[in-house]
């Protein structure tokens, strides 16, 4: 799907996809930099964080395993609750792994927070985070966030793996939704 099969829902294109693109090429860059030959796991996080996932892991040159997470955010209680429920657990044994988790979009950071001192807490050997987005006017708490591509405005944003009611998910770049939309 692309900006103008969103019509009038798409307010503005934040990020093309050969922005996108771009930007996770310059990131890979700096991973392969920093683990040079060393393997990483990369911790997805679902669902959002799949497109991120698999270009981003398809631009470093070195060795790659990868796992995945589902996390509720914020189980039954409201955003600012803090409270993550994990309703797909890794397959992989983190201890002694250099653990990368990937991640769409920062919003509050209450996500992340958490995820990082819980992947910490199984002993994996160094936990860094790398997010394509993030909205440093919406944060709640900070979180040490080693790789970010872009940060936006505190936006409603769509696209490259981000949705509204599970729909733009598939759009190739990001977006403003327009916020008749939500409204
Ligand atoms: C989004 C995003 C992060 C989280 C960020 O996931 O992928 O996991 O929210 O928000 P925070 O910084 O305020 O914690 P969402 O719960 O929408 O699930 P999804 O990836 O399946 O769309």
């Amino acid at each position: 799907m692309d900006a103008r099969d969103m019509g009038q829902d798409l307010e503005k294109v934040l990020f093309t996809k050969e922005q996108i693109d771009e930007k996770l090429t310059e990131l890979a860059a700096r991973i392969d930099d920093y683990y040079g030959n060393r393997s990483i796991l990369v911790v997805g996080v679902l669902r959002g964080a799949v497109m991120v996932v698999a270009d981003l892991v398809r631009k470093i040159h070195a060795p790659v395993a990868m796992d995945w997470m589902a996390v509720s955010s914020y189980g039954s209680g409201t955003k600012s609750s803090g409270v993550v429920r994990i309703l797909k657990d890794l397959d992989t044994d983190v201890t002694d792994r250099e653990v990368l988790i990937v991640e769409d979009i920062i919003d509050s950071g209450l996500t992340l927070s958490w995820l990082l001192a819980n992947l910490q807490s199984r002993g994996a050997k160094s936990v860094d985070i790398l997010a394509l987005l993030r909205k440093p006017d919406a944060a709640k708490v900070d979180v040490p966030v080693k790789y970010v591509g872009f940060e936006i405005p505190n936006k409603f944003v769509v696209g490259y793996g981000l949705d509204y009611a599970e729909k733009y998910r598939n759009l190739r770049g990001v977006g403003v939704l327009a916020p008749h939309v939500y409204q």
